[in-house]
């Protein structure tokens, strides 16, 4: 198979590693080895206590079992566990799609979710989240205007990557309606779920359409992106099975360290996002004021859910070359438009991390020393 560069990824393969000011990204704080440890009694000794053989290839056990925990109607058979959420979508895609299929996916969005597809041969056509007075918006009958008889699967994410954009009850069950009615399958990308700022939780594509498929991991909200631990959780059993045979050719099973470490996170699952929701939380409020401040340069598109926003900024050059000078010359890193092949000056800015205000300080300043506030 014949794959377009990861945008994303090989941008940030040159400045995450080296940029001292990440205002980008999409991960909350994460934490010490020991500092997850010292979360449960007898934790240590439980890692130093783990096998290191090959692990079940769906998956441990006891780790599916909470994550099906974290929806209504799924059980531990429901869930396969990969290395991240990268692979569950390679898996998920390659397994269900031939060439010649159509897929809908909604944009912008995380890359893998079409760019899988159009490898595949499959035809993708964009459902278009749009940047309005109110915030980022999407319209159902655009959605239902796209379906084709050939359409296959329908690929959405919610909360959004980058725009923050995020599904309310109603909407996650029209989605399911339609793809139910067109008899569509449905991945929907929940790798933010647990970051809803308004407090209300959404339902789980997974819980409520058989052919729909909810992916989860353990990197965004949870902060762990290290331990590479992602899943997906669906009710269709047959898909379950196919997807284990393909894994068969890619990681075969997870790290077994990861899935123990995993286990005692999930176990204090609320408390890691509590303390990640409430640095968003902060953080949003200095950029709100930020925002404000320079009303005349941007345009805040505060996120509904998740740790990242894609706000706009009015400027007479592209975007993606103020974003190149800014990490150069200041050390901010910001994800321009263009590594979502999305048009305008808008970029994705981060909140969930601890250094948010260093890195928006030296991002004013750079403002201020280019003479553009
Ligand atoms: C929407 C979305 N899906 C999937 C992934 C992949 O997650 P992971 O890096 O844990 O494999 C990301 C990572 O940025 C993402 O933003």
């Amino acid at each position: 198979m014949k794959i377009n560069d990861f945008k994303l990824e090989v941008y940030f393969e040159q400045y995450e590693f080296s940029a001292p000011y990440l205002l980008t990204q999409s991960d909350c704080e994460s934490m010490e080895l020991g500092q997850l440890l010292a979360l449960e009694p007898g934790a240590q000794e439980k890692l130093m206590k783990s096998w290191l053989g090959y692990t079940e290839v769906q998956g441990n056990p006891e780790l599916r079992s909470l994550v099906s925990a974290l929806y209504q109607s799924i059980g531990e058979e429901n869930v396969i566990m990969h290395t991240g959420a990268q692979e569950a979508i390679f898996d998920y895609m390659n397994v269900l799609l031939e060439k010649g299929d159509h897929v809908i996916s909604m944009f912008p969005v995380y890359q893998s979710l079409y760019e899988v597809a159009h490898a595949e041969g499959c035809e993708v056509s964009r459902w278009e989240l749009k940047a309005g007075e109110q915030g980022w918006a999407i319209d159902f009958d655009e959605l239902e205007a796209l379906i084709r008889p050939n359409t296959k699967l329908i690929a959405v994410n919610t909360p959004n990557n980058p725009t923050g954009y995020t599904f309310g009850e109603d909407e996650m069950k029209q989605l399911c309606s339609i793809a139910e009615k067109h008899g569509i399958y449905l991945f929907s990308d929940e790798v933010y779920r647990g970051l809803e700022l308004d407090g209300n939780t959404r339902p789980c594509a997974a819980d409520l359409y058989d052919k729909a498929a909810s992916l989860g991991v353990m990197s965004k909200a949870y902060g762990l992106s290290g331990l590479r631990i992602g899943w997906v959780a669906t009710k269709d059993t047959d898909m379950i099975s196919k997807m284990k045979k393909f894994k068969h050719y890619m990681s075969i099973c997870n790290s077994a360290p990861s899935e123990i470490l995993s286990i005692i996170a999930l176990n204090h699952g609320d408390k890691i996002l509590q303390k990640n929701k409430s640095i968003i939380k902060e953080n949003l409020t200095l950029a709100d004021c930020f925002f404000e401040k320079y009303d005349s340069l941007f345009k805040n598109y505060r996120p509904i859910s998740g740790p990242i926003a894609f706000h706009k900024m009015e400027i007479d050059r592209p975007i993606e070359d103020f974003c190149e000078d800014l990490v150069r010359k200041s050390g901010v890193l910001l994800l321009p438009a263009n590594i979502y092949s999305y048009p305008g000056s808008f970029f994705r800015m981060g909140y969930g991390r601890k250094s948010f205000s260093e890195s928006l300080n030296r991002f004013e300043q750079y403002l201020i020393e280019k003479g553009l506030v």
